[in-house]
């Protein structure tokens, strides 16, 4: 058991992961739960805090493009240009590993899935350190992501050292994952930044996102970002509501009420219908209405476009039907 202390020291931090403890970083995604991704010895302990199966391989995070060239081999030429436009920011690229990279990291895979994160506080203290950090979401396996210092605190309380508190994060679903078959780019889990944007650079992209749990494609399980309330992912226009016990319910949507539900119970996750605003309160609303007094949780589905895609892709994931 530790004593877990949040604080902005990235000095403290640096202390603590260069003895291969693990410490909560705040990105623009959601927290990350850090350690050195050159010691088996410290990731080792990101999997025992976080419960997490070794299959499920992590993501390294450094500053720079020039600092990844250190850990990954021959990057394909749209890799080069989605991280010089879009890194530091919500972007994973699935790149072949260097002997470096310990394979408990990547679960025996050859890729190693790399990120620049674009918080001021992370870079610096990335910038301190000689090896670069894995990191999953600093979540209890199978969880909802955190995005503020204090979720991470409300599920690790003492078996962490310390969390760097950044502020809320500022995307607030997690990174796209972007891999290669030779030069072809394949997206393997949508996120905080977008198809549109990616493919207004590099040209179409394939989307292959998994949907059933399935350790050969890791990172992909099915259940996954759950609340421990029911969670039910509906249509806008569902009738399935009629037929629902509607005082014990809590409900997520994007900008409208549902209006034949009392609005108490309602979170809009933007008022004002901006998709990047929704994402970012999207796992903040969950976790309010799961730890609320209501028995089930109604998300209404979310428009197929940019941000959307990653909302409802993460609102699939929680829902239990
Ligand atoms: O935004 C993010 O990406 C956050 C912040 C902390 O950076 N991190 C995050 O990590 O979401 P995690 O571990 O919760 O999700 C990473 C996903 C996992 O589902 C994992 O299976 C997949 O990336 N992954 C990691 N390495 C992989 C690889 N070599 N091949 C395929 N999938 C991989
Ligand atoms: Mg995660």
């Amino acid at each position: 058991m530790f004593h877990t202390e949040i604080g902005q020291d990235i000095h403290k931090a640096k202390a603590l992961l260069l003895e291969d403890s693990v410490v909560a970083i705040p990105t623009e995604t959601v927290y990350g739960l850090a350690a050195n991704a050159l010691s088996e010895e410290a990731v080792v302990k990101i999997f025992a805090a976080k419960n997490r199966p070794f299959f499920d391989p992590l993501i390294v995070h450094t500053y720079s493009l020039d600092a990844m060239r250190k850990y990954v081999e021959d990057i394909p030429a749209k890799a080069i240009i989605l991280l010089q436009q879009f890194s530091p920011g919500p972007i994973t690229l699935l790149l072949k590993k260097k002997i470096i990279i310990p394979d408990l990291v990547t679960s025996g895979l050859d890729t190693v899935a790399m990120r620049i994160p674009n918080h001021p506080l992370t870079l610096s203290l990335l910038r301190e350190l000689e090896f670069p950090l894995a990191a999953p979401s600093a979540n209890p396996f199978g969880y909802i992501s955190p995005t503020t210092a204090q979720h991470v605190a409300d599920q690790l309380q003492g078996k962490i050292p310390y969390i760097l508190d950044g502020g809320v994060a500022t995307v607030g679903v997690e990174s796209t994952i972007v891999g290669f078959e030779g030069e072809q780019p394949v997206v393997f889990r949508l996120g905080g930044l977008t198809i549109e944007k990616i493919e207004r650079v590099i040209g179409k992209v394939q989307i292959r996102i998994q949907d059933s749990s399935n350790p050969a494609a890791p990172g992909m399980l099915s259940s996954h970002y759950a609340p421990i309330k029911k969670l039910r992912l509906v249509g806008e226009e569902s009738h399935e509501l009629e037929k629902l016990d509607k005082r014990r319910m809590g409900v997520i949507a994007f900008d409208k009420y549902i209006e034949t539900i009392s609005k108490e119970n309602q979170i809009l996750l933007s008022p004002k219908g901006d998709l990047s605003e929704a994402a970012k309160n999207l796992f903040a609303a969950m976790r309010r209405l799961d730890n609320s007094n209501v028995d089930l949780i109604l998300a209404v589905h979310f428009p197929d476009i940019g941000l959307g895609r990653a909302i409802n892709d993460r609102l699939k994931r929680a829902s239990t039907t």
